[in-house]
């Protein structure tokens, strides 16, 4: 062979390649061969399933518990669609609640997949562009969070093999799924449904539904190859949900709750069994899907007394942002880890429980950080509260968080599960004497829950006086029916619990920390 020849053979190999028929498989008709020979990757059974099905059937919802792999099989789904499918032919738009799901989660698989499988075009965080005959390139497959989608942006699409794929399809808007709808229209489209069964109302408790237009594949834990023995590569066993696992969270959230129906025997949650929660379990979960707005920038701190945590947790506007914690039985070793985390973090202020511990602390505190111009604003919890509703500031501070919550109004998507689980635990009751509003006892919540509820106070200390209650920015139905698309949306604060004024007024109301 010449050079000429050699050349045309490797064109001939790559045009091939980029049609998904190397070894003269048509791999849209083989997802599982692909993933395997073209992807070299290890699907297991469910996953596979999962892919069989968007060949098989217009319409997949997938409800499955935590960590089986859902994030990875949309992404390999996507990268399959575009490469098995004719240039040209095929486009893929994708979503997910928020923009951090979106790229920081999706988007990397995505990314992951095409790098390792050397798959053809270009990528960048979000986008997949593929070279076209004219020697320019076109974008093939997209994601966007919700708030970047509007009407015209999904107009236009007019590909003949059109996928759409909604990852942690609870959190994701009405909108959305009319206009996927719209967009999906033809008999060669695709739409992936895939999560976990968060909240039992809306677009996606509907697709799961047995009568519903959506080929339904459930998954939980006991479906898993820790569980059924299924034969897997031990690195993929070792990513996958576990037994530890299963039982750990068995004694840490109870079977009861809504955290262990939904992520781990991937259920919908039958209902808030306790009425008493302060923080009711599925509009936390709903608050996990709000998207992080900026705002002003402040601290919330949670002293542990003599070896217990010692929470700091950082809010930017209405969201929840990072978490610092550790156990120390050294307070001015605690002091000067704190001091160094909060000038690194930036913010403005930090708010301190000087309950106990936490007086001596936030003292230390206030005069390192004076220099900084950063507030520290002491909180008492057992103090008196200026609502008359609240027998104390810490119930004030806990009801503020159950109005937050019930509103949509603060964005809780970077919480853990485990957060999640402690902001949900406390009860409150109406105390009998005052007829106010009493907070279950720290002490009584962890001798019933066996956990101390450290993370949820730092939290609600964050959002101290920080956030005034009112209508959802994002909008979803569930908050208020505001239009998500177009965002805002009018509405009054809480009738229970007004807006708490804002940051950086008076300080009059606070008492001084010992200097
Ligand atoms: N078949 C697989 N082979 C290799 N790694 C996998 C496989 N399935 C999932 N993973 C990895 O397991 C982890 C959890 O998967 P992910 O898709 O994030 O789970 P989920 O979305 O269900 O919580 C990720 O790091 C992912 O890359
Ligand atoms: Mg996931």
């Amino acid at each position: 062979m010449n050079l000429d020849q050699l050349l045309a053979e490797a064109v001939l190999d790559e045009l091939d390649k980029s049609a998904g028929a190397a070894s003269g498989v048509d791999y849209a008709l083989h997802p599982a061969r692909w993933a395997t020979e073209r992807a070299g990757i290890t699907p297991w059974s469910k996953q596979v399933e999962i892919m069989e099905s968007v060949r098989d059937n217009p319409r997949t919802a997938v409800q499955s518990c935590h960590s089986t792999g859902k994030t990875y099989i949309s992404a390999s789904v996507v990268s399959w669609w575009i490469d098995s499918h004719p240039p040209g032919d095929a486009f893929v738009l994708t979503t997910a609640p928020t923009g951090d799901q979106v790229k920081a989660l999706l988007w990397r698989e995505i990314n992951r997949l095409h790098g390792n499988a050397g798959l053809p075009g270009r990528m960048n965080m979000s986008q997949w562009y593929l070279p076209t005959e004219n020697g320019g390139e076109e974008l093939v497959a997209f994601g966007r969070k919700p708030s970047e989608y509007s009407e015209a942006a999904f107009q236009g699409f007019h590909a003949k093999y059109i996928l759409v794929v909604k990852d942690e399809a609870s959190g994701v808007p009405t909108p959305l799924w009319t206009a996927a709808e719209s967009v999906a229209s033809n008999r060669h489209s695709r739409i992936l449904v895939i999560g976990s069964p968060d909240v039992p109302e809306g677009d996606f408790y509907d697709a799961c539904q047995p009568d519903s237009v959506y080929n339904v594949i459930k998954i939980g834990y006991h479906d898993t190859p820790a569980f059924t023995g299924e034969q897997v590569p031990e690195e993929v066993l070792d990513v996958l949900i576990s037994p530890e696992w299963v039982e750990s969270r068995r004694q840490a959230w109870g079977e009861e709750s809504a955290l262990f129906q939904a992520k781990v025997l991937g259920q919908f949650p039958t209902g808030d069994h306790d009425p008493w929660r302060i923080i009711p379990e599925t509009a936390a979960a709903r608050c996990r899907w709000v998207e992080p707005e900026d705002g002003d920038h402040v601290a919330g701190l949670d002293v542990g007394a003599g070896g217990d945590r010692t929470v700091l947790v950082e809010r930017r506007g209405n969201a929840v942002d990072r978490k610092f914690s550790f156990q120390s039985d050294d307070p001015m070793q605690s002091v000067d880890d704190l001091v160094d985390v909060i000038r690194e973090w930036g913010v403005t202020a930090v708010n301190v429980d000087t309950t106990g511990v936490g007086w001596g602390i936030g003292g230390a505190l206030r005069r390192a950080l004076r220099s900084d111009r950063i507030d520290v604003n002491a909180i008492h919890f057992a103090q008196k509260s200026r609502k008359k509703e609240c027998l104390n500031k810490r119930a004030e501070l806990w009801w503020h968080g159950r109005e937050l919550t019930r509103s949509g109004g603060w964005s809780l998507a970077n919480l853990s599960d485990d957060d999640i689980a402690e902001l949900t635990s406390p009860r409150y009751e109406i105390h009998k004497a005052s007829r106010k509003i009493k907070v279950e006892d720290k002490g009584e919540v962890v001798k019933r829950v066996r956990r101390s509820p450290d993370v949820a106070d730092a939290v609600l200390l964050a959002f101290h006086q920080g956030l005034p209650l009112g209508p959802s920015s994002d909008g979803r139905s569930a908050f208020g029916g505001a239009n998500m698309l177009h965002g805002g949306g009018s509405g009054a604060g809480s009738t229970l619990m007004p807006a708490l004024g804002s940051m950086g007024g008076s300080r009059g109301g606070m008492p001084s920390l010992g200097r």
